[in-house]
């Protein structure tokens, strides 16, 4: 099971002290061959994260990147290749707050196609929004988003797909248990060797719900990411 915490545009320096109690958890944690835990800080936190995780088995990603494989005149970017040389292993394309601001799928599809060349793992974010889900336009709009998403994409075994309808992310309202069932059931029938997550509001008290999704692969996480007790109690509450 995957437990990715995309931390968004918050945390200093300091933050990364919280994340002794997760180290500590981890170390004596049984089932600790069982889970991969992935951080996502912003950018400024990579570097220092990577090193406060040298000897554990957790990875840090970024939570974006630029489209171009080199480097480059583009004022305020950071590259594939300048994210890996600060320690990330992995990078999330393609979340819905990005997607507000104005990335295509188009775009999306260039920047997983550079990231996967760079040697990079993907978290590639799909979700409708709540206008779409009215109109029982889930299922054509995940298809369109994959679609032109993996475009030309060979190689797909690096990439995560990360399910979070955008009605989810921040609100405290999870789908029905069927519901999930069934797009999780969909996405899987569409990317048979992919590994699929669920993210929107997921926290301690949901998890004993999420949790039976049995085709789940794992959780990506935000806002409880923050707070290392409530992170650990997911990953706990997972296998109670
Ligand atoms: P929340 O868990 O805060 O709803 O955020 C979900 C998310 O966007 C993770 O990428």
């Amino acid at each position: 099971m995957y437990f990715i915490a995309n931390w968004k545009m918050f945390g200093g320096v300091n933050s990364l002290n919280s994340l002794d109690k997760v180290i500590k958890f981890i170390k004596s944690f049984k089932k600790k061959k069982l889970i991969q835990i992935i951080y996502c800080p912003p950018n400024t936190l990579i570097n220092l994260m990577s090193r406060k995780f040298r000897n554990i088995n957790i990875n840090v990603g970024s939570q974006n990147c630029h489209e171009q494989k080199d480097y480059g005149p583009y004022t305020g970017s950071v590259n594939c290749r300048m994210l890996k040389n600060a320690g990330a292993k992995y990078v999330i394309i393609g979340h819905s707050e990005v997607r507000q601001s104005g990335e295509s799928n188009d775009l999306i599809n260039k920047k997983i196609q550079t990231a996967i060349k760079s040697g990079l793992k993907v978290i590639f974010c799909v979700g409708e929004t709540i206008q779409q889900k009215r109109k029982k336009l889930t299922k054509k709009v995940l298809s369109k988003q994959i679609k032109l998403g993996l475009n030309n994409v060979k190689n797909k075994k690096n990439i995560i797909i990360a399910y979070e309808p955008v009605w989810s992310i921040g609100t405290g309202i999870i789908p029905k248990p069927l519901e999930l069932l069934k797009t999780i059931n969909f996405l899987k029938k569409k990317l048979k060797y992919n590994k699929i997550l669920y993210g929107g509001s997921v926290n301690s008290k949901n998890i004993n719900q999420l949790k039976s999704i049995y085709n789940l692969d794992g959780y990506l996480i935000g806002g409880a990411s923050q707070d290392p007790k409530k992170f650990i109690d997911i990953i706990k509450k997972t296998y109670i």
